[in-house]
């Protein structure tokens, strides 16, 4: 060996030929690393007490496989559309939907992290051991140091025994998978459910419960009287100037479906502010390009989903005709086609078409928004 400064080091020859345990017993001493105490935590090998560790930690892993097993299936496959609870039976599935996200991803961290704890119980060694810090003087580590500190993690890994620990290793291996999936599959599991499939209807994304099932359909304004079975509609002459009401789209054929009709008025893209404008304020009223027709006299309905971030604009000012938006303060001109005048809102409110009907005296819907509600996804073409 030649010298160090204060201790005698290995040429680079005898360094070649020293194998690991020469290595770590090296480094310590290079370290000034003093092993006080270094037992193997199972001195005789093969004992039933060892097995039974291995096969405890195992079942850990593989549980924390299952429930992540379990996470992916009900993530994908659980019934998770909102069922009545008139359809008693769907609807308990529905219910059981993220309870079950829940508590089949906690199950998998924890049963991982309570194998993670026991293995390092059991099979990592216990070593008591004092080190004088030494950083080289500011230098960095050179070739010996990187060689005898890869040694000690090698040494570490080898006395953790897990290299030979196959049943942990598949279970770890099953744990760790299931997990990663789960978790590489989560921002995916959108396109799995496929949002698009009902696009040409009133259900996909595109469209809002305002637009036509069938040609020549009626979507009527339904006034929210608390009851959300019970259908009020509105006429003209039920709102005073300078008024608004939060109206909600109904169709005759929907008038004896329970569900349907507390699906119109749940529905987030929905609600629609209906304001009557005074006489001398719709006078001054600027329309957006090929919305002209869009308002029935001074009858203006607008979206009630803010186009910042989605809040309910639940807040009409007679007297400077401002809709606001309470959660960031946004500003709209109900005068200028709901155009943002104040705030972080950058788009205008949607406007819903209307129209009377001849027939009932009732107001309607011509037919469903042209633009996104709310922050949208699309933009309208014109
Ligand atoms: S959501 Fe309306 S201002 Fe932000």
């Amino acid at each position: 060996m030649s010298s160090g400064n204060d201790q005698q080091l290995p040429t680079e020859a005898e360094l070649a030929e020293m194998d690991r345990d020469q290595l770590v017993a090296l480094g310590g001493k290079l370290d000034g690393v003093e092993l006080a105490e270094y037992p193997d935590p199972w001195p005789v090998k093969g004992t039933r007490a060892e097995k039974r560790a291995e096969r405890t930690i195992a079942l850990w892993f593989t549980l924390a496989g299952v429930a992540g097993l379990a996470f992916l299936i009900a993530m994908i496959w659980w019934p998770w559309q909102y069922a009545p609870p008139t359809e008693s039976s769907q609807h308990f599935w529905y219910q059981l939907y993220t309870p079950m996200l829940g508590i089949t991803l906690g199950v998998a961290i924890l049963a991982f992290a309570v194998g993670i704890l026991l293995y390092t119980k059991k099979f990592i060694p216990h070593e008591v051991a004092v080190q004088q810090r030494d950083d080289n003087m500011g230098a960095g580590s050179d070739e010996l140091h990187r060689q005898t500190f890869a040694a000690h993690l090698a040494d570490a890994g080898n006395r953790s025994t897990v290299a030979r620990r196959s049943a942990i290793k598949r279970g770890a291996g099953f744990g760790v998978g299931m997990l990663g999936l789960g978790t590489a599959i989560l921002p995916l599991i959108g396109f799995i459910k496929n949002p698009h499939k009902d696009s040409g209807t009133k259900d996909g994304l595109y469209h809002t419960g305002w637009k036509q099932e069938k040609p020549g359909e009626k979507v009527f304004l339904r006034r929210y009287t608390g009851n959300p079975h019970e259908v009020v509609l509105v006429r003209p002459e039920d709102l005073d100037a300078g008024s608004m009401e939060t109206v909600f789209p109904f169709r005759e054929s929907e008038r004896d479906d329970e569900h349907a009709l507390l699906v119109a008025v749940k529905r987030a893209d929905n609600p629609v502010m209906l304001i009557r404008l005074r006489p001398q304020d719709a006078e001054k009223v600027v329309k957006r390009k090929g919305q002209e027709d869009f308002n029935y006299g001074d009858f203006y309905a607008y979206t009630k989903i803010c186009s910042h971030v989605g809040c309910p604009t639940s807040l009409y000012e007679q007297r400077t005709n401002r809709i606001l938006c309470p959660c960031h303060q946004s500003q709209f001109d109900a005068l200028q086609y709901a155009k943002p005048v104040f705030g972080p809102a950058t788009r205008a409110l949607a406007q819903l078409p209307i129209t009377l009907d001849p027939e009932t005296g009732y107001l309607m819907a011509k037919h469903d928004f042209i633009e996104p509600v709310g922050p949208g996804f699309w933009e309208r073409k014109s």
